[in-house]
């Protein structure tokens, strides 16, 4: 059985990590989408750990071989307990590049058994993050289409609005 970890804060979740997840799932027998608490990221979270959740769990309906969880402790401590030896991460631009390789290397430092594997964004999702999500939105823009309509709905509700 080979089980992946796909990591994330999902602060929301958006249509590139969708992408990711979708793919990843072709290319392992399951997934699990790790949820992070990440309490302190940007001056902390806009949506809370059950509505990132919430809002994973729907928008992955559609993929048999995918499950949604949280978690809050060490992401390879979270690997072992759920029996993942890969993690799974996006790669956009470059700018990408330094946090996520000093990422892996830690995680590898802590637990070498543990893989990260990275799949590049296709090249419409290379400029698409949660924080370009929350910026468009708070400024009154669109995010149609870079969202799945769940978080789209959910981003409306919480700025008050009905577009
Ligand atoms: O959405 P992000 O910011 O790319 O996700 C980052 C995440 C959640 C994968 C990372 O912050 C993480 O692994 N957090 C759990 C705590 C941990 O293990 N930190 C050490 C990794 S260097």
């Amino acid at each position: 059985m080979r089980r992946a970890i796909v990591p994330g804060t999902f602060d929301p979740v958006t249509s590139g990590h969708i992408d990711i997840i979708e793919r990843a799932g072709t290319l392992f027998d399951d997934i699990v989408i790790g949820v992070a608490h990440s309490p302190n990221k940007g001056g902390g979270p806009l949506f809370t750990i059950e509505e990132r959740v919430g809002f994973l769990e729907t928008a992955t309906a559609h993929l048999d071989n995918v499950v949604v969880r949280p978690f809050d402790t060490l992401l390879v401590r979270f690997a072992e307990k759920i029996g993942a030896n890969v993690i799974v991460k996006g790669l956009r631009a470059l700018t990408d590049f330094e946090r996520e390789f000093q990422m892996a290397a830690l995680n590898w430092r802590l637990d070498s058994e543990v893989e990260t594997m990275f799949i590049m964004a296709v090249p419409e999702n290379m400029y698409l993050s949660s924080s370009a999500v929350k910026e468009i939105a708070a400024h009154g823009g669109s995010v149609r289409g870079l969202v799945p309509d769940v978080v789209q709905a959910a981003i409306d509700q919480k700025l008050g609005k009905v577009r």
